[in-house]
Formats: C-alpha cells, structure tokens, sequence
C-alpha cells in the first residue's frame, strides 16, 4: 500500500471516531506494533539503497504527522466524554430536599420516662419481673388468700391452675424482697392483665410499683413522695389527699386523690366537681408481707404504691379512651410530638 493511500484513509476513518473505544481500535489499526504505518516502517528493508533515506524520512514524517492527528483526537474525544460525564451525574442544588418525617416517643413511654425520672430523683432503683407469675407471688405471699373475696378484686387471666398472666406489678415487691435485705427503695414497671375491657380498662395495661422498706417508715413518707411526684407531673401547685381504702397487702391502705390540675380544685368536668381526682393506690406494708419475705417486721416498715399508667396518662393529656393509647393511628399518636 502507498504512502498517500495510507495517509487518504487515516483521515478519513480518524473523522469517523466518536468515542474512545473507537479511537483505540483505530490505534491498533494504524499505530500498533502491528499496524499500517510499522508496515511502511518495515517496507524499508525491500527499498534500493540509494533511495532508502529518503523513504526513511517521507515515512518517519506521516508517523509524526499521524501521531498528531490521533492525539488531537484523544484529546477532542476526552474533553467530549468528560462533559457528558458531567451532565450524567449533575446534582440540581436547588431542589427542595426530601421530607423525612421525625417519629416521636408514644405517650405511654413519655409518661412511663417522666415517672421513672422523679422516683429515680428520689433515689429509686428499677427492677422488672416476669410477665408470667405463680399463684405464691401474684397472690398468696402478697396475703392474697385462696378463698378470701380479695381475689375477685382482679379478674384473672389463668394459664394453668399455678400460673397466670400477672394481674399487677405487685408480685415485683415479693420478688425484691426476696432476693435483697433492706433497705430497699424500688420501682417496678411493666405490663399487667385483667379480664377486663371497655373505655378505662383494657385486658393489658402499665403498671408502676413502688415499694421502700427501711426502719421508720411511716405514712408521712409516702405521702411526702407522692407529693413530689404530682407536683413534678402535673404542676406545681398540685397537693395529695389520702383516703382509707383496702388492699390485703398493705395495712393501712390508701387511695391517694390529687387536686384537680385543669380547675385548682375548684370542680370541673375533669375531677366531676370534686376538685379532686384518684390516682393510686398504696399504703404501709403489711407485716405478714415483710414476714413472707423473711423480713423481721419488728425492726422495719415498708411504704407501698401501684401507678396505672394509662390511667396517668389520659388524665395528664385528655384522653377519654384507654383504646387509643394501644390502637397505634398515627395521626393520633403525632399530636405528642415534643
Ligand atoms: N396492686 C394494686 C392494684 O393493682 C395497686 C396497689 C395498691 C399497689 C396498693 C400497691 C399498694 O403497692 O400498696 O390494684
């Protein structure tokens, strides 16, 4: 092949290439060890003497000629390849970026929080117990007597004829004592279940125990830290009031009614004209419960209460509907957005 054939055909298929793929197709063909214009390179040993300079020369003048052709084109194709890059993987900066919705803390865990964060103020540990109780630490050691109507206090979701689904977090207290000596200063959180179900009670509710035992105490303590805790929940001005009551495991046992924190007791629709409005049970414990435990009743005295969370709860945000509190509709569950 001659010289300006090579040359006619190198331009024209150089026009041709669009991409690198190409260009390095084009390389082989024309540049490569094997390519076109080595082939004239090796040509040289078939010239006559007398003309091999000059032929040496003419092709040592296409090589350069070519090899500035293929590196204007490299360069085009490069510089082509670099801004389609740039406009595949363009970022507007001035799109709105994309909504992600925060979730929030269920109003149950808040209230549960807030709770455990006064007492734990107070100097209250935390302990949790089974969900899953005997018949001794739901009832009998908590002189909960078989036969006795204060079992009837609380319908019973029975497993089988020893175990049942915990009806309070009162056994929490049992198994506390059993495992340490005073003094004692603990809450116990966590599920209970009844037989039970319409807008105020619901078959799984919160319970919160709490349960102090040391020498001396007396009443005046319990009072004294539950009336921390209302202030703390509901507001500064909020005061308690005990009223006798009875629960078999403790002795005296109290209601405990907070004055009403949307009308300052005056009576409103809240506290049904009252001014006041029942929030718990507790009371000193039973001795026979300290004796259960192997605790000598003679030397210390224990304070007792049982918190219904949800109960808590509605109160504190309005809810008429202990439903709500386990329906999960997230609309509802979005107004106790902090
Ligand atoms: N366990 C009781 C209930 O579920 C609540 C309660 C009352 C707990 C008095 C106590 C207490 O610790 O002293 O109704």
């Amino acid at each position: 092949m001659n010289m300006d054939s090579i040359k006619n055909d190198y331009q024209a298929e150089l026009a041709l290439v669009e991409d690198a793929q190409m260009l390095s197709a084009f390389w082989a063909k024309y540049l490569g060890k094997t390519g076109l214009i080595q082939g004239l390179m090796n040509e040289i040993r078939n010239i006559p003497k007398e003309e091999k300079k000059a032929y040496g020369q003419a092709v040592n003048e296409v090589k350069t000629w070519a090899q500035g052709l293929y590196d204007e084109k490299k360069e085009e194709i490069g510089c082509k390849e670099m801004a389609a890059r740039y406009e595949r993987e363009k970022v507007d900066v001035t799109l709105p970026a994309k909504f992600t919705e925060a979730g929030n803390l269920h109003p149950l865990t808040s209230i549960k929080n807030e709770m455990i964060n006064v007492f734990a103020g107070m100097g209250f540990d935390i302990f949790e117990g089974p969900e899953i109780e005997d018949d001794d630490h739901n009832f009998t050691r908590l002189n909960v007597l078989k036969d006795h109507p204060s079992r009837d206090m609380q319908d019973t979701f029975w497993l089988t004829e020893d175990l049942l689904l915990r009806t309070h977090t009162s056994p929490g207290q049992i198994r506390v004592m059993d495992a340490k000596k005073p003094p004692i200063k603990v809450l116990v959180p966590g599920k209970v279940f009844r037989s039970d179900s319409d807008a105020t009670h619901s078959p799984m509710f919160s319970q919160m125990e709490g349960l102090v035992v040391d020498e001396h105490i007396t009443l005046c303590d319990l009072q004294g830290m539950l009336d921390q805790f209302v202030k703390a929940l509901f507001s500064d001005e909020a005061k308690t009031r005990l009223r006798p009551s009875y629960f078999p495991f403790t002795e005296p046992s109290v209601e405990v009614d907070v004055s009403c924190f949307k009308c300052g007791g005056k009576g409103c629709s809240l506290c049904k004209g009252t001014g006041w409005i029942e929030v718990l049970g507790g009371g000193i414990v039973n001795n026979k419960v300290l004796e259960n435990c192997n605790i000598d009743s003679s030397k210390y005295s224990g304070l007792a209460f049982g918190i219904g969370i949800e109960r808590i709860a509605m109160l504190k945000y309005g809810i008429n509907h202990m439903g709500k509190l386990f329906e999960n509709d997230i609309e509802f569950l979005k107004q106790f957005k902090a």
